[in-house]
């Protein structure tokens, strides 16, 4: 008789990474010096950081999330523990560091495009030592968001896919941009402890030191296990080993696209962890995406999972 031992682990993912404040102004957001005031359409003060935007997205589809980073003992980290809890994700692995200011960016966003004014403060300070070994051995996939803001963590983050691997765990990362633009920084050894690798476009060219997408995939999926490629209105292109499968976007209207990476990842990786098969994974994360550019901010626009099967149908099961 063979008897199947299910392990019940109480968190889908555990997300590491960084956790800010996004200040979102829009309207006429280009600055004039010389003392000149503008007025301005809206202004939002709202979650933000990658890896916190994947998390709200993720706990939004269903997902038992657990978050691991650092906020100063200010308005702006009260705000953001808050925030989590609110949204149901586990806050017990956030850390409060008095000595530090809790980071900050402000948004100029004209819909389209947008500028971004970071104040790092505790987004670069999280620490392998900080993240909590039990935590981990109690979640079933391990996600890291901006990887290049994590000064602290980075030289230690493979070692850290290497323990989450060994625990049975899977791995999803989120490099983001690197302000240095050397694309360096460990890369290829957390990417051999990667299972799914998710940049966009400009992302991935950077990481390959290549220029053309396809090039770009073809190196960068010799890296990690498999790649996914994020490509803004023309949707998502998957690699993995020699198969390649491509989804187009729906269309939306935008008001900004801040966190719909972020959200596309979360999308992505409740497939992964719910069974679909990848061309389905694709397609939910780039619905995801999509949807959550029809608000302003990383996680007004996200969708709850019935959300999304009302708008594609019953294609997506629970
Ligand atoms: N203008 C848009 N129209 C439709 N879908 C979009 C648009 N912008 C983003 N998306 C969706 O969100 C996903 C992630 O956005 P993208 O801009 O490529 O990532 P990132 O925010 O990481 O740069 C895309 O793959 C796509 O599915
Ligand atoms: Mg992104």
């Amino acid at each position: 008789m063979t008897v199947t031992v299910i392990e019940r682990r109480d968190f889908d993912v555990l997300v590491v990474g960084d956790l800010n404040a996004d200040l979102i102004l829009t309207g006429d957001v280009v600055p004039q010096f010389g003392q000149v005031e503008k007025l301005l359409q809206d202004a939002n003060l709202t979650i933000g950081g990658s890896a916190a935007i994947f998390a709200c997205g993720a706990a939004k589809l269903g997902l038992r999330v657990a978050f691991s980073g650092v906020v100063g003992a200010d308005e702006f980290g009260s705000f953001l523990v808050r925030s989590l809890t609110d949204r149901g994700i586990d806050t017990s692995g956030v850390i409060v560091d008095p000595a530090l200011k809790t980071g900050l960016t402000v948004i100029l966003s004209t819909g389209s495009d947008r500028a971004m004014l970071t104040y790092l403060g505790t987004i670069a300070a999280l620490r392998y030592q900080q993240i909590d070994p039990k935590l981990l051995s109690r979640a079933r996939h391990l996600h890291i968001g901006s990887y290049y803001l994590l000064d602290a963590l980075r030289p230690e983050a493979a070692r850290l896919y290497a323990n989450a691997q060994s625990l049975g765990l899977t791995t999803s990362l989120d490099t983001n941009y690197d302000p240095t633009e050397q694309w360096q920084g460990y890369i290829t050894d957390i990417l051999k402890h990667t299972d799914i690798f998710l940049p966009n476009e400009t992302e991935l060219q950077g990481i390959a030191h290549l220029s053309g997408v396809k090039a770009a995939l073809a190196k960068v999926a010799e890296q990690a296990n498999m790649v996914v490629v994020k490509q803004g209105a023309d949707g998502a292109t998957l690699r993995k080993g020699a198969t390649v499968l491509h989804t187009d976007s729906i269309p939306v209207q935008v008001v900004d696209a801040v966190g719909a990476g972020d959200t596309f990842d979360a999308g992505f990786i409740y497939g992964f962890l719910r069974g679909y098969d990848l061309q389905h994974c694709l397609r939910l994360g780039s619905i995801c995406g999509a949807l959550s550019t029809q608000q302003a901010g990383g996680t007004g626009g996200q969708p709850t999972i019935d959300e999304v099967r009302q708008y594609v149908g019953a294609e997506f099961p629970a």
